[in-house]
């Protein structure tokens, strides 16, 4: 065929298209085979201390990272009482909020403690956080250096609609979430999509994306819709600071039963 084609076609055409393959194949470097590796550590034992210690030296400010992330007690205290309601059972998670992945890690970290073969399905925009853009290259480096990259499956969206970023909030006089709000782009409406897919599914839901009460209102019906009889809805930020939580999370009503409060973090069973 190809002996045809060049008899067919005028010299300069087959000329340009030998140049043509000669300098793809120039461009073209193989520098080893695309075979696969190992997780990078899958021994490596996960603590709320390395991770932040981890992203610290990855050139994050460790004062934002520990600062927007939810803190080790808490994280170990929800920890404990996966391993209490689900014991060695394999179970699927649903995180929405991962900013930088420490409660993410620690989430993911607690199920490869119980079962492995658990899953967590982790919802966040990826739009810029306390002055860290692209958060989500730092969520997959924190998974990947404690062995939890195969553990999380991610979605890169908004849980509902299109929100501002950093709850409203200017930190430190830099990034204006308002002003920037139109350079800000992710999918939407995952959660929606979720109870359409995977109704009643989920053994737990940690929620800690936007703060606005309004919308974690929304995000609520949801979890009620994903979760199954039995499963636990973890909410951040429980606490005077975030009355609208702290009131939404007392509202819960009837379908729920508290299993813990402890001024951060509520923990609540679905009946
Ligand atoms: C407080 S941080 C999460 C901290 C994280 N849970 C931790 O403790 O390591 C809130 C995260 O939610 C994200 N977020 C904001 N609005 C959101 C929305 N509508 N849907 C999902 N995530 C959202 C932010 O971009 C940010 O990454």
């Amino acid at each position: 065929m190809k002996s045809v084609l060049k008899n067919l076609l005028p010299y300069g055409v087959v000329r340009a298209i030998q140049r043509r393959t000669r300098e793809n194949k120039r461009r073209r470097e193989p520098v080893g085979r695309a075979t696969s590796t190992a997780p990078a550590s899958e021994d490596r034992e996960f603590s709320v201390e390395q991770a932040i210690r981890f992203l610290a030296a990855r050139g994050l400010d460790e004062d934002q990272v520990r600062q927007g992330s939810i803190p080790a007690a808490s994280l170990n205290r929800l920890a404990e009482i996966l391993a209490a309601e689900f014991g060695p059972r394999r179970t699927l998670g649903l995180h929405v909020g991962n900013f930088v992945g420490v409660s993410l890690a620690a989430v993911a970290a607690a199920n490869r403690s119980r079962c492995p073969d658990s899953l967590v399905i982790a919802i966040d925009p990826n739009i810029p956080h306390r002055g860290i853009p692209n958060p989500q290259e730092h969520v997959a480096a924190l998974l990947d250096h404690f062995g939890l990259a195969q553990s999380v499956l991610p979605v890169a969206g908004y849980s509902l609609e299109k929100s501002v970023s950093n709850d409203g909030i200017r930190y430190d006089g830099a990034y204006d979430p308002l002003l920037r709000h139109a350079d800000e782009h992710a999918c939407a409406n995952t959660l929606p999509h979720l109870c359409d897919l995977l109704p009643e599914r989920f053994d737990f839901v940690l929620i800690d994306g936007n703060h606005d009460d309004a919308y974690l209102a929304r995000e609520l019906q949801c979890c009620a819709r994903l979760l199954r009889s039995g499963g636990l809805l973890v909410l951040d930020d429980v606490c005077e600071t975030w009355a609208g939580i702290m009131d939404l999370f007392f509202e819960l009503g009837d379908g729920y039963e508290c299993v813990l409060m402890n001024d951060r973090i509520g923990i609540a069973r679905k009946r």
